[in-house]
């Protein structure tokens, strides 16, 4: 089926979704690839009230905008729903998703289709981060920094903060209710 002619918004808009909980710097990676393909990036952060996160999504769009703060044309919000009801309501040209490994491929392959079922005008473009995060996830940073392990270098230096100050005042950094990236 032909896709339907229409005006493309003024700049365009990536989606970048997803559960950044906590974000990685696999995430940073793709969020700065595209932000040099569009005019701007918006980081959409889950609401799932079935997840019990490490970070609450209030938090974790407050980290996100610190990592970014220098990045005028990445933004952040929350978004609860369909995703691509959002997208519509932003007017956003593509979802942006990142592909670390063949593992992720069928899911996203899923995701992405089910998406232009649901909103045939809207693309999924899937991005690779650098090699040296194509094994990071948030669920193993979480399982990691939990154990005693060392995240630095993985998430950045903000992040790293955070999760110390949960683990201070008790609430740990288990990998339970962890989003798979
Ligand atoms: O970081 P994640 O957990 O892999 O992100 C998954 C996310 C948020 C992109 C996906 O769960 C999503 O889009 N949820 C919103 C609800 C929705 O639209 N579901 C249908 C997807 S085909």
């Amino acid at each position: 089926m032909p896709l339907e002619r229409r005006d493309p918004p003024p700049g365009r808009l990536a989606l970048f979704p997803g559960s950044f909980d906590p974000l990685t710097n696999g995430h940073v990676d793709i969020v700065l690839r595209s932000a040099h393909l569009f005019e701007r990036v918006l980081i959409a952060v889950l609401v799932n009230p079935d997840k019990q996160p490490l970070f609450t999504p209030e938090e974790r769009v407050e980290i996100i905008r610190k990592v970014f703060r220098e990045y005028p044309n990445v933004e952040v919000d929350t978004f609860a729903g369909l995703l691509v009801d959002y997208a519509r309501q932003k007017r956003a040209s593509a979802i942006v998703r990142g592909l670390r490994a063949v593992s992720d491929f069928e899911y996203e392959f899923q995701m992405a289709l089910m998406n232009r079922h649901l909103e045939p005008t809207l693309e999924t473009v899937f991005m690779m981060p650098a090699e040296q995060y194509t094994y990071l996830s948030s669920r193993l940073i979480k399982e990691v920094f939990s154990l005693g392990g060392e995240v630095r270098g993985l998430v950045p230096p903000i992040v790293e903060e955070q999760m110390r100050k949960k683990q201070r005042a008790g609430q740990g950094a288990g990998a339970q209710g962890a989003g798979a990236q």
